[in-house]
């Protein structure tokens, strides 16, 4: 029988691009090859993202255009997971192109239910029911590490640059701040047995992969209790960095409550544990955090960056804020146009906000700033938030810098003749930092250092050490 094609469709955060590559290494397994084009497939997969109503509708327009395929294939089969999944159920089951339906917690049946809809061209749905109950969070503890227990693949962009991967810490959240939808699609926290982890890490370390980066939507509440110990993210982090073949480890994302600093002594003392932190503030004015939920206020904020700062010198900052939320007047702006100032971020991400059905904000909160002054807010924060990043990644000038090489950058013949006619190629450093310099591709996957030539606010240009070029 000929191999069957699946073309995936992945939207979202590193949760979700990890969850793709293990349902893609789920059905590798049984026999079925990934496909760039959504012609060629025999199913195509969607895993899709709640937190924002931009990133649904990009799914609805691709489902548009998959129902246009099924009418000159219809023994195409397409299934939609995830976050998206979760959230509409039926709804999105009743979608003329859509035949699966299966939630975060549902992933491991997807090649089961495939199957099935192969066979009786029938619609599947598999999704949580009450996924805020104690009895769904066992059946999620259950389910979702069978998940985890497949192969990872490795050519989607999914996982694997060739030498680092993603492996999950934890699923789920219970912070409820109440803008997000995470907490009612991904459900409730759930941390992984350690061992599990370490066998993951092992095996990965076995095949070539030298960075490991370990996921969860709120990181640092990673807890296991095994008997008298309690382990946390500070152990897994020096457990991971111990076994052979691993050159760094890193994890996302992080929560400013209950950020416990045996994280920085760990990054402070292990120099594979890579000196980056990405916890978002979400807001600068004690107001709005308020009304976000949060759970800590501005100063409590600083304090922690400042004590981040003092255990680990250089550490790299990363954030994430939402401009608009309900009530967001000019001075709360300006109060977090201030913390970006005070925080010096390496990078941040900057949102628009966004009512997500059935939470406290959409519920409870008019979505009072309109549109255009999400917009010159957004505009105004990354031009503060690149001001800054501009003038600190000028100290790295005439620096070296080591790199871990991910391929070729996207402009691989950009000055490539003055260069040997080496290809341009992407790195990123401990910190990091995005590096683009010319070298052999043979570099890709190892370890290198270059000395920085050019500094821009997202980017650092290098030339390669002559033994390498
Ligand atoms: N609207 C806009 N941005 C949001 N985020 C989460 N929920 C929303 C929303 N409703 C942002 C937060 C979070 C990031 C992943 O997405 O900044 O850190
Ligand atoms: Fe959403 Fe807040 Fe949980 Fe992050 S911590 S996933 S923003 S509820």
């Amino acid at each position: 029988m000929p191999t069957r094609k699946i073309h995936l469709k992945s939207f979202g955060c590193q949760m979700n691009k990890l969850d793709s590559s293990l349902v893609v290494g789920a059905l590798g397994e049984q026999g079925y090859e990934l496909t760039d084009t959504p012609e060629a497939a025999d199913v195509i997969v969607v895993n899709t993202c709640s937190v924002r109503e931009n990133a649904e509708n990009r799914v609805f327009s691709n489902l548009g255009h998959f129902k246009y395929l099924k009418k000159s294939n219809p023994n195409l089969r397409v299934a939609v997971i995830g976050c998206m999944a979760q959230r509409l159920g039926d709804e999105l089951l009743a979608h003329e192109a859509v035949d699966i339906v299966a939630g975060p917690a549902q992933l491991h049946e997807v090649p089961a239910l495939i199957a099935e809809a192969m066979g009786d061209h029938d619609k599947h749905l598999s999704v949580s029911e009450k996924i805020r109950q104690p009895a769904a969070s066992e059946q999620v503890i259950t389910d979702s590490h069978k998940l985890d227990d497949f192969e990872l693949a490795y050519d989607t962009d999914a996982n694997h640059i060739k030498s680092q991967a993603f492996i999950r810490a934890m699923r789920g959240c219970n912070n409820f701040c109440t803008y997000c939808i995470v907490p009612f699609v991904r459900g409730p926290e759930v941390s992984r047995p350690p061992e599990a982890i370490l066998e993951q890490a092992k095996k990965l370390a076995a095949q070539g992969i030298q960075q490991i980066t370990l996921l969860g939507q709120t990181v640092n509440s990673y807890q296991y209790k095994a008997g008298e110990k309690t382990y946390t993210l500070a152990d897994l982090l020096g457990q991971v960095s111990e076994i052979d073949g691993i050159g760094w480890v890193r994890f996302i994302t992080s929560h400013p409550g209950r950020f416990d600093t045996s994280i920085l002594k760990v990054m402070a003392n292990n120099p594979k544990v890579c000196p980056y932190l990405h916890i978002p503030a979400q807001s600068g004015s004690d107001r709005i955090l308020k009304a976000m939920n949060r759970g800590y206020t501005t100063q409590q904020y600083i304090d922690l960056m400042d004590t981040a700062r003092a255990i680990v010198p250089g550490i790299a900052i990363a954030g994430d804020f939402i401009v608009g939320f309900p009530g967001e007047t000019d001075d709360d702006f300006e109060q977090t146009v201030e913390l970006v100032r005070r925080v010096r971020y390496k990078n941040a991400f900057v949102f628009k906000y966004s009512p997500r059905p059935d939470t406290h904000s959409e519920k409870k909160l008019e979505d009072t700033v309109s549109d255009e002054v999400k917009q010159q807010r957004n505009a105004k924060l990354l031009e503060v938030i690149s001001e800054i990043s501009a003038e600190d990644n000028e100290r790295f000038l005439g620096k070296e810098v080591e790199v871990l090489v991910e391929g070729l950058s996207k402009k691989p013949n950009l000055n490539r003749a003055e260069n040997n006619n080496n290809p341009q190629l992407i790195g990123r450093t401990a910190h990091d930092y995005i590096v683009v310099f010319n070298g052999p591709e043979s570099l890709t996957g190892q370890f290198a250092r270059v000395t920085v030539t050019k500094t821009a606010p997202l980017t650092l240009f290098a030339a390669p050490r002559p033994s390498t070029a």
